[in-house]
């Protein structure tokens, strides 16, 4: 928003109870990211803009998960929890400072977008004291009333206060709010503790703006953007909501899913032009996918970069630190983890590959194990390009199979392999005698062994 300073406050204090877990509510996951990383990416950031994080006493890794969300978030701890306006006021310091718009919006509501919170300001720009976020609730039980009279809001009354009449009233009271910056810390310190409560109620803020003479406005928005999670059951339900969004954006970014709807993915999965992926395929967090490349059906990828017309599946298990140069190929049941495979590569059937680099055109045969842990630690395992590890054999790590070797079906290679070499280290001597002359004869007429 041109010109105007902003400072967002996130509620994030509640231990959400009810999700009956022992990870603070905001850092459950959906599509693979925090429901705190969810809002603070849709809140107003940049230049001029902002941000504090309030949390709840041993809340550390709440703060982690907001900096590493929004580098220059400030957090400050509600120490008791005495309502939403008093987890507000936590961040009394910042509102100090005096932006133009102050925003405040709960930690567990992640499917709010960037646009909402800029219509929310325009009213301020236009002298409203505040804004307060509604949605029609299909129930609204539970939710805040948003009590309207010719046009104007003049209250927020909460389910517990609310009478008959008011309960019918399906307008909704969403957690977000926007002050003018200037009045922002006079009108919340005016809050008292709500009737019967030992709490203070942020939506009392409306009837203070009231009497103070001041405007206070209501924009509205759908219900799935504003579904607070408070259980787990909700949680699977913004899970759906979120999931539908990014299917549809991958859609119309060109993605060909035949089956969207049995496809997860990630809200950080990036696609390059002309991607497929087929059915029952989940995507994890952190995954790139570059053109032309296609995920065959079931497949399961996680902080992996697929690179141009790369080949994954059926059937594949992609772990973190996996990268697929160009036109590299992994077959079914293939589990890839910290592997870096060049340009070309075939890892086609049956095959762990961890801790490795696999050199440009390499083929590595079904059933080939990289034994990369030997009960203490992990060790790595190189393999130069165009080497040719033949099946069922395994590569016991550190080793270093040079480029162009070729490796006998069933060996145990305990020993780095020089580049070219014919190795068989154990297995059945008869077979190997005759690929190994076989293979030997080839390379000396410059051929290439027969492809599998
Ligand atoms: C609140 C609103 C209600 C609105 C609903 C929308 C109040 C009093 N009621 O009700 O009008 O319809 O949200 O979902 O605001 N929090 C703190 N410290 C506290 C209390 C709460 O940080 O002392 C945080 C929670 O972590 C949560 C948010 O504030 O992120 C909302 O609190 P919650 O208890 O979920 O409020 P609701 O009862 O849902
Ligand atoms: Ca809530």
């Amino acid at each position: 928003m041109t010109g105007r300073t902003s400072l967002t406050i996130v509620l994030a204090a509640g231990e959400g109870t009810r999700m009956r877990s022992s990870m603070p509510k905001v850092l459950h996951p959906v599509a693979g990211q925090s429901l705190l990383a969810h809002v603070l990416r849709a809140v107003p950031h940049g230049a001029g803009a902002s941000l504090a994080v309030v949390i709840g006493p041993d809340h550390q890794a709440v703060a982690d998960e907001a900096r590493r969300a929004r580098g220059d978030a400030a957090t400050f701890v509600q120490h008791e929890r005495l309502g939403t306006a008093h987890a507000v006021l936590a961040a009394a310091d910042a509102i100090a400072r005096g932006a133009d718009d102050l925003l405040v919006v709960f930690g567990d509501t992640p499917l709010i977008s960037a646009d909402t919170f800029e219509r929310m300001r325009t009213p301020l720009k236009n002298g409203a004291a505040l804004t307060v976020l509604g949605f029609r609730a299909e129930d609204p039980a539970g939710y805040g009333r948003l009590i309207v009279e010719d046009g104007r809001l003049i209250a927020i009354r909460e389910e517990a206060d609310a009478s008959p009449e008011q309960k019918a009233i399906t307008l909704c009271n969403a957690g977000v709010m926007a002050f003018d910056g200037r009045r922002a810390l006079e009108i919340l310190e005016k809050i008292g503790k709500a009737r019967n409560k030992n709490e203070y109620y942020l939506p009392d803020a409306v009837a203070i703006v009231r009497e103070l003479g001041l405007t206070a406005t209501v924009i509205e928005t759908s219900e799935d953007e504003v579904r607070g999670i408070n259980t787990k059951t909700q949680l699977a339900e913004a899970e759906q909501v979120m999931q539908a969004r990014l299917r549809r954006a991958a859609l119309d970014a060109g993605v060909t899913m035949t089956a969207p709807e049995t496809v997860y993915l990630a809200a950080d999965t990036t696609f390059g032009n002309d991607v497929t992926i087929e059915p029952f395929v989940v995507i994890g967090p952190g995954v790139t996918i570059a053109d032309g490349a296609v995920i065959h059906a079931f497949s399961h990828v996680v902080q992996a970069s697929i690179g141009k017309n790369a080949s994954v599946g059926p059937y594949a298990r992609l772990r973190p630190g996996t990268s697929l140069g160009e036109g590299a190929r992994i077959g079914n049941f293939v589990e890839a983890k910290a592997a870096v495979l060049e340009a070309g590569v075939k890892v086609n059937h049956l095959t762990y590959i961890g801790d490795t680099h696999i050199g440009a055109g390499a083929n590595i045969g079904a059933g080939t194990i990289t034994c990369n842990y030997d009960g203490f630690g992990k060790h790595k395992t190189t393999i130069g390009a165009g080497a040719f590890v033949g099946s069922n054999s395994s590569l016991v790590a550190p080793v270093k199979i040079g480029s162009g070797a070729y490796i006998g079906s069933g060996s145990v290679i305990t020993r780095d392999v020089p580049d070219d070499a014919l190795a068989v280290e154990r297995g059945t001597q008869t077979t190997r005698d005759g690929w190994a002359a076989r293979y030997r004869e080839m390379k000396t007429r410059d051929k290439k062994p027969k492809k599998s």
